[in-house]
């Protein structure tokens, strides 16, 4: 519990084991927030310009494996509401977080920090993560989330049903882009949804470490509500690019999954979380994931000359994944069919 970033980060410099090697830790770099993720409009899909908005999402994963969505149909007081509650989490004493907090990875609702294995990594990260199941079960499910604040049931539950409806239907585009059929997302490899929200405190030094370092995402698409402070960015042509904060706005990025069953013709990229030394940055995070049993393997039509994939089962993906946390390339390897 005293391991939480956020309860005792104030008044204190930069722990050594906060402290990245200088080939990882983002340094002094200026990294701009840019305007190059392409920010898609969905109140356009419908209607004669939906081939348009498929093709956009479809370039931007091929290019970025990253786009923003605006006009995305959840509703801004409910963004609002949630993010601000999801804030006020982390800033509630002690001994109401200390009720949520384990270090055991198997329990459904869990408050940790750094990455999921503290005890064992050589460098901590400079966030702390809240995480729970949203999907399928939300009724189940809820009874383990937090009880304080008080509204936290109620309003993250209407929460996470959008963002379940809004992957759904960027899914839906991802398959019409990709030329499958309508619902070939829509069962079990997209049957999970957990939410993970990241709190990363104001630090004392942003050029030493790092809020999440250079990962993909394991799961099959990523919702982010980003709140409105800078910090996420993303590997492009061997560049840091910053996706920027926009309100109202959601970031979704291709998962290893999409990347797998698309056969490499969208991406799963690389991206990370700096800090910095003045706000507070609260995310939301909503992975949506195949179930555990689901083979995964490049849909037959996406095949083409070569499948580069094998057939594997989810969980055996995860297992490898969180074997070789912040090697992407390894794990991915694993599971590619040799030339
Ligand atoms: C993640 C992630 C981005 C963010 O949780 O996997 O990349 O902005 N989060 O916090
Ligand atoms: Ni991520």
């Amino acid at each position: 519990m005293e391991k939480l970033v956020s309860s005792w980060y104030k008044n204190k410099p930069l722990p050594e084991s906060y402290i990245f090697p200088p080939e990882t830790r983002p340094g002094n770099l200026i990294v701009p927030p840019c305007k190059t993720i392409p920010v898609i409009d969905l109140s356009k899909a419908e209607g004669q310009n939906r081939t348009h908005i498929v093709q956009q999402i479809c370039k931007a994963s091929q290019e970025y494996g990253f786009f923003q969505v605006v006009n995305h149909g959840v509703p801004e007081d409910l963004i609002k509401e949630s993010m601000d509650l999801l804030k006020e989490l982390f800033e509630m004493p002690a001994e109401d977080k200390a009720v949520l907090y384990s270090e055991d990875p198997r329990n459904k609702c869990r408050l940790s920090t750094s990455s999921v294995n503290y005890g064992r990594e050589k460098i901590h990260h400079w966030r702390d993560n809240l995480r729970h199941p949203c999907h399928p079960g939300l009724e189940d499910s809820i009874k383990n989330w937090p009880q304080k604040p008080v509204r936290y049931r109620e309003v993250v539950a209407k929460f996470s049903i959008e963002a379940k409806k809004l992957g759904s239907r960027i899914l839906e585009f991802v398959a019409e882009g990709l030329g499958l059929e309508s619902g070939y997302f829509g069962g079990e490899l997209s049957e999970y949804m957990q939410l993970s929200v990241n709190h990363y405190p104001p630090c004392p030094d942003p050029s030493l470490t790092l809020g999440i370092p250079q990962h993909c995402d394991p799961n099959l698409i990523t919702i982010v509500h980003q709140g409105d402070v800078n910090g996420l960015q993303v590997l492009n042509n061997g560049e840091w690019i910053g996706v920027e904060p926009l309100h109202n706005a959601f970031v979704v990025n291709i998962g290893n999954q999409l990347q797998i069953i698309s056969n490499n013709k969208l991406k799963s990229v690389e991206h990370r979380v700096v800090t910095n030394s003045n706000l507070a940055r609260t995310s939301a995070a909503f992975f949506i994931a195949p179930s555990g049993d689901s083979i995964i393997e490049p849909a037959k039509s996406l095949i083409g000359q070569a499948s580069v994939y094998k057939a594997f089962e989810f969980k055996d993906f995860l297992l490898h994944y969180f074997l070789n946390l912040e090697n992407n390339e390894v794990v991915m390897e694993r599971f590619r069919l040799q030339a």
